[in-house]
Parts: C-alpha cells; sequence; structure tokens
C-alpha cells in the first residue's frame, strides 16, 4: 500500500550548500533503492519534504528524518493513501527557496507552512515544481 506524507521543519543552524548536497545525496541514493520518490524543498530556515512510498517504508524513514538533529520542530501536514504518485521522477527532486524567481520569493513571507493545511501546502509544492524551480532531480 502506498502513501504520501508532507511535513514540515526548521533547521538547525544555516542551510549550507554542504549541508543540503550532504542531505540529498543521501536521499537521492536510499531513495531510489527502496522505492522512495519525493520533493524536498529547503530554504529561508525552512525544509518543507513530500515522501511517497510503501506505507512501511515511509514510516520508517520519517521516524528517521525526524529523529535528524539537523532540523527540528518537525511537524506532519499530511498523510494520505494514494493510488498514483504524485512525484514519481524524482527520487527526491530539490527546490531551493531562495533561488526561485522574484515573483515567487515575495509571495513566500506570507506562506506559513505551519499555519495551514496539508492540502493547500502540497499545491504550493506543485507550484513551484511546475515554474521549473526543481534545480537537482534524479528518475528512480
Ligand atoms: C530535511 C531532511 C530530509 C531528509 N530526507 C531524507 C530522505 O528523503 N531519505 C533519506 O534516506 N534520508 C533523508 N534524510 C537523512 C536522514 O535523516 C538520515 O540522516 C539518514 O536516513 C541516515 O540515517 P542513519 O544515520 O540513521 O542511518 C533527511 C534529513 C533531513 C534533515
Amino acid at each position: 500500500m502506498l502513501i504520501r506524507i508532507i511535513y514540515v521543519s526548521k533547521a538547525v543552524g544555516p542551510q549550507t550548500t554542504t549541508m543540503t548536497n550532504a542531505i540529498l545525496q543521501k536521499s537521492q541514493a536510499w531513495n531510489q533503492a527502496n522505492d522512495i520518490t519525493g520533493v524536498l524543498c529547503q530554504g529561508q530556515g525552512v525544509f518543507l519534504q513530500a515522501l511517497e512510498g510503501e506505507r512501511r517504508t515511509v514510516t520508517d524513514l520519517y521516524a528517521r528524518i525526524h529523529a535528524d538533529q539537523r532540523h527540528t520542530n518537525v511537524e506532519m501536514l499530511h498523510c494520505e493513501s494514494i493510488v498514483k504518485r504524485r512525484y514519481a521522477n524524482w527520487s527526491m527532486a530539490h527546490v531551493s527557496l531562495s533561488d526561485v524567481d522574484p515573483e515567487t520569493t515575495i509571495d513566500w513571507p506570507e506562506f506559513d507552512p505551519y499555519g495551514i493545511t496539508g492540502l493547500l501546502v502540497m499545491a504550493r509544492i506543485d507550484d513551484l515544481l511546475a515554474s521549473g524551480t526543481v534545480i537537482q532531480s534524479r528518475t528512480p
């Protein structure tokens, strides 16, 4: 049974390129080997991640990510059973919220992922992906 979850968290310390690359490298390799797909939006002190895959696998991965010391205030925004993957093309797409186009950056301060529903957050993630702001991805 497939599920999709979305969570938000706050980075501990600055979100350096080194840290981001380390997370992405690990994520893309592990996720690809374990049939996990998704997207990681990162920037302005926040992580926003969607994960899709077998329920058991996603549950275990989320527990590991939750315990990761590189972020805190991890809050589950959304969890649903799915028939079809939304992010099937990416073992872990990466959207950098600092690199998005000016219009999107202007919108961002009003966008508080802690204060809105997971479905709205998912729509926002889809907007970011559709506007071509994916800067790193790998097909599973
Ligand atoms: C924001 C964030 C997102 C992460 N996403 C993933 C992911 O999608 N897949 C993954 O395998 N690890 C991910 N990690 C790394 C895990 O938290 C963890 O470091 C990794 O699974 C290794 O776990 P271990 O040290 O217990 O073996 C992420 C970490 C952070 C901080």
